[in-house]
């Protein structure tokens, strides 16, 4: 039926990193020098909601609308997730032979998507908004995609968006060790393994995934408090910033072969013991030694601010008033903070936040507020 429109909608949560992704191997596939691990939050509070449509009536070519404004979606990172998507849907097809499917992967495609929160703020919109726009074709695909298989897919839209496509504590593996080319973690560390011997592997980005660490229910009393220190549209891009990080940092190799490795199974062994004060520590010395190798780029790049830095000093009055840690700070490429605690600290970490940064400069008290860790999709 040429004038059958079909439909599907989901959402995505967003999430925040506490080990951070930062610097690409390759930019194309959208590989990462260093895996990450991050937290979803509730999509009670922040979610991208994204409907998908193709009908063979609608003119081409295919559309994006995000909050009511038309996307141009021509660049590579959009095109590379509609083509993989794409091609599984037109696989399905050509298999299904006794009981044809429709041929939705030759139908235009129109794609709509509402956050409700700041777009490129700073809040990790592209992770919710890849990660939504790829279930959603999935979904009207009926493709038998898993959530990790789907994650490598919304990796290329956005690196971090492979991590929203499962709930509670998420990896993203980098990938590609033993892999030809020298994809060891990190810069200097390969050796071209495998260059001789068995056949090299290509790193072609096929496990480079997110998995689930552990479902919310694991560590069900976590909480992080958003502080939105400012809803512009950051300064410098993540892939900007990466790529100039990576190419002149000196700091960064360090980050990327020896720091991030061990932090990486140190806070896997943090969130599987529900140990806070390990999660805290490790989470806060990560988000530091991140924005340290972006101070280390040249020209430097800052994504902290005069309130960022209050916001540092607030946590670390709390945490020395109660004598143990009970709230981290971390910060993604902009200046809001999210402040993890547990439930039991709710009153003093939130009170106290409230009452020292009700009046600070940009600081919006209708925008910080505490959401919780919650399932997600998987
Ligand atoms: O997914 P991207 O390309 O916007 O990069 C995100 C980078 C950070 O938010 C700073 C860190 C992370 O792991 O999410």
């Amino acid at each position: 039926d040429d004038q059958k429109i079909y439909r599907a909608s989901t959402t995505a949560p967003v999430n925040i990193a506490v080990i951070k992704y930062w610097g690409k191997r390759d930019p194309t596939l959208n590989l990462p020098t260093n895996s990450s691990l991050s937290v979803t939050l509730s999509q009670a509070d922040l979610r991208t909601h994204t409907t998908a449509a193709c009908s063979a009536s609608f003119p081409g070519p295919d559309s994006l609308v995000i909050n009511g404004a038309p996307q141009d979606i021509s660049g590579p990172r959009t095109q590379a997730c509609l083509r993989l998507l794409r091609e599984q849907r037109a696989a399905l097809e050509s298999s299904s032979s006794p009981a044809p499917l429709p041929s939705l992967s030759s139908f235009p495609l129109r794609i709509a998507s509402v956050n409700n929160f700041p777009t490129a703020a700073g809040l990790a919109s592209s992770a919710a908004g890849f990660a939504a726009l790829v279930r959603a074709v999935a979904d009207l695909y009926q493709l038998p995609a898993s959530p990790a298989e789907l994650s490598r897919i919304a990796r290329q839209g956005s690196g971090s968006a492979c991590r929203s496509l499962f709930g509670g504590y998420v990896a993203w593996e980098r990938g590609g060790e033993g892999a030809a080319g020298g994809a060891e973690a990190g810069a200097g560390a390969g050796t071209g393994a495998g260059a001789e011997g068995a056949q090299a592997r290509a790193d072609d980005g096929s496990d480079s995934l997110a998995t689930q660490v552990a479902p919310a229910g694991h560590w069900p009393d976590m909480r992080a408090l958003i502080l939105v220190v400012s809803a512009d549209k950051k300064g410098v891009s993540s892939t900007a910033g990466m790529q100039a990080t990576v190419a002149t940092s000196e700091l960064f190799a360090t980050r990327a072969a020896t720091l991030v490795p061990r932090r990486m199974a140190q806070m896997r062994a943090a969130i599987l013991a529900r140990d806070f004060d390990a999660f805290a520590r490790l989470t806060m010395r990560d988000s530091n030694n991140f924005h340290a190798t972006c101070l280390d780029t040249e020209p430097p790049i800052f994504y902290l601010n005069d309130v960022s830095r209050a916001a540092i000093r607030v946590v670390e009055d709390i945490n020395k008033a109660v004598g143990r840690i009970v709230a981290a700070y971390t910060f993604d490429a902009g200046p809001n903070a999210v402040v993890y605690y547990l439930a039991e600290n709710e009153s003093l970490v939130a009170g106290t936040f409230k009452a020292d940064m009700g009046s600070a400069a940009g600081w919006d008290t209708e925008r910080g507020r505490a959401v919780q860790i919650n399932g997600g999709a998987a």
